[in-house]
């Protein structure tokens, strides 16, 4: 696993939900050769998510061509039935929603039970009160930025404020989880995303429909 928990360096997570699904491997070749070290994985399955996207099982053949750090973000219904599956198939991270089940703290002990790191999601209108009697224990906190279910779609104006307070516990707290935003992030936004305290920016569009990946990555990392 190449999981790092260095808070002082910028991550974006290439999200695969704006890649073309008839060459995930290439697609995902093209950002980690421009330096891009995650690749966010939308596991949508219609009932909690819109669109049903990828399974483990695409998951277990991604994992054998890449050395990226692979997070599987869980938009699903009864993630704590799916964390073995994933953790098999070389989920690095592994992701769920706080709104999807009522046992977060027995998923959070299976997801690290597994080998993998753990990985809780809001979606924009859930309040931070959800997670804080999480945050000393997964290692990273995802919020969405924008409405949940496709790419392409602009930075929902609360974002930057949620940022701000969810980094704002964090740092008082001490606590040692990552702060990773997903949603509507792009050149324009991401300095101020970074300030706000984002760790990790998942971009898709902003990505893969770049020109130049290697400009784009290292302009959402502040490079
Ligand atoms: C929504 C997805 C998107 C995607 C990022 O369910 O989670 O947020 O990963 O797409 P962009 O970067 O194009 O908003």
């Amino acid at each position: 696993m190449l999981w790092k928990d260095d808070v002082s360096k910028m991550r974006v997570a290439a999200s695969l939900l704006s890649a073309d699904f008839a060459h995930l491997a290439d697609e995902i070749k093209h950002v980690t050769d421009a330096g891009i070290e995650q690749i966010h994985i939308e596991v949508g399955d219609g009932i909690f998510s819109p669109n049903i996207t990828i399974g483990a099982p695409v998951v277990k053949s991604l994992r054998k061509v890449t050395n990226a750090i692979l997070e599987a973000h869980l938009m699903t219904v009864y993630p704590e039935r799916k964390i073995e599956e994933f953790a098999q198939a070389g989920a690095d991270l592994i992701t769920f929603h706080i709104e999807a089940t009522e046992q977060a703290q027995t998923v959070i002990h299976k997801i690290k039970g597994a080998g993998s790191k753990a990985g809780v999601a809001l979606n924009p209108a859930t309040p931070l009160c959800m997670i804080e009697e999480l945050l000393y224990d997964v290692d990273v906190v995802l919020l969405m930025t924008a409405i949940p279910g496709a790419s392409g779609q602009p930075l929902l104006k609360n974002s930057l404020d949620k940022v701000k307070r969810l980094h704002k516990i964090i740092r008082e707290n001490n606590f040692k989880c990552l702060l990773e935003v997903d949603g509507g992030v792009n050149i324009e936004n991401a300095q101020a995303l970074r300030e706000a305290g984002a760790n990790i920016l998942v971009a898709g569009t902003a990505i893969y429909d770049s020109t130049d990946v290697l400009a784009s990555a290292a302009l959402l990392k502040g490079e």
